[in-house]
């Protein structure tokens, strides 16, 4: 395995002052059950022609609908997407990050959220007395579209040179996989299958983010990615095999998401919350470290552009159900989301009604 010294945040058996986050704040990690009940889900029968008008199976659409409602999260086998095309994507994502020229980290590193191709490090704004005013993730992460690849491949990294090549190839797949669940997703909720596409809308925005996380002496002081839900539509994630790391609420407890072979792990983010008036959850997940092993992870975000009109779908609102949030453009909610970078998001709040 290549290792590169500037990803060693630390070469002692202790982490530097400024990752360790204040007592409440910290993971608990032998508080959280080891196996999961995240539902996997087979798609071995669905063929996912979107233009026939075949209806799934009544059972996997109940899978899937249930795995929204009560998780937000479940993950998914028999997909179709080379395995092989996928470990390939993986190891050029580590490597990406093990051994970028430190020309180019200067080139991509940023702190400014509107830039298009990014490197950067989470952190969270601490609120406590008498202590660092930031707290920085133990991890890193590299941001970029990822459709259409063609206009977008130019702006990626050179380095390593087969980086372009397995994330396009890799991109098609996804997005093929990205418009079958977002079939399968309005299926459940009873609406049309293009439904939830239309709308999310037109040019909707695609990012990739690889997250890197190196092996930390410290996992109990620490976190790899804090508290979140995404706040774009849907996000399809890849792991590195057999390294965990993901974990999410259910009933107010966390719980370790599983290592399944070949799967992705899908997530439901804010906009489909609000879509589906509340039906669906986008649900609080994070990411934890471990010693042992680093952990590579790359999550293909789907979500509206900045002009898109987001609010509860008509067809789900009735006298029982009253619309749970109001309409707006998405270019308010991204707003909001960056006035709360730091701190507990509760973005989607700001745009639900008062009870
Ligand atoms: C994310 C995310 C989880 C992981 O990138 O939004 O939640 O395990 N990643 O890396
Ligand atoms: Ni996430």
């Amino acid at each position: 395995m290549e290792t590169s010294s500037s990803f060693r945040w630390t070469s002692s058996d202790t982490i530097p002052s400024n990752f360790i986050l204040p007592e409440n704040k910290r993971p608990h990690l032998s508080q959280v059950p080891a196996l999961s009940s995240i539902p996997i889900i087979d798609l071995k029968n669905y063929t996912g022609d979107g233009d026939n008008n075949n209806v799934p199976d009544s059972s996997l659409l109940e899978k899937i609908s249930h795995a929204c409602e009560e998780y937000g999260f479940f993950q998914i086998i028999n997909h179709g997407i080379p395995e092989d095309l996928c470990n390939k994507m993986m190891d050029a994502i580590a490597k990406l990050f093990e051994s970028m020229p430190p020309e180019e980290r200067k080139q991509f590193f940023t702190t400014d959220h509107t830039k298009q191709v990014k490197l950067f490090n989470y952190y969270i704004n601490n609120d406590s007395a008498n202590s660092q005013d930031k707290v920085q993730m133990w991890s890193e992460s590299f941001s970029h579209p990822w459709h259409p690849i063609d206009d977008t491949s130019h702006l990626l990294p050179g380095n390593p040179p087969d980086y372009r090549e397995v994330f396009g190839e890799y991109a098609k797949e996804i997005y093929e996989l990205m418009n079958k669940l977002m079939r399968l997703i309005s299926q459940g909720l009873g609406l049309e299958k293009d439904c939830l596409k239309k709308r999310v809308g037109e040019n909707p925005s695609l990012r990739a983010q690889a997250n890197y996380y190196p092996p930390c002496p410290e996992p109990e002081l620490t976190l790899g990615l804090n508290v979140h839900t995404d706040l774009n539509a849907l996000t399809v994630l890849r792991q590195s095999p057999g390294v965990t790391g993901l974990q999410v609420i259910k009933d107010g407890e966390w719980v370790a998401v599983d290592f399944a072979p070949n799967a992705f792990v899908i997530n439901l983010g804010d906009q489909i919350q609000v879509l589906s008036n509340g039906r669906y959850k986008s649900v609080h997940h994070r990411a934890v470290t471990n010693k042992e092993q680093r952990r590579v992870t790359l999550a293909m975000f789907y979500g509206p552009n900045r002009d898109s009109v987001i609010g509860p779908v008509e067809e789900l609102v009735d006298e029982h159900h009253p619309p749970l949030y109001r309409n707006y453009r998405y270019s308010e909610f991204q707003d909001e989301f960056f006035r709360q970078v730091g701190t507990r998001r509760m973005v989607k709040e700001a745009f639900q009604f008062k009870k």
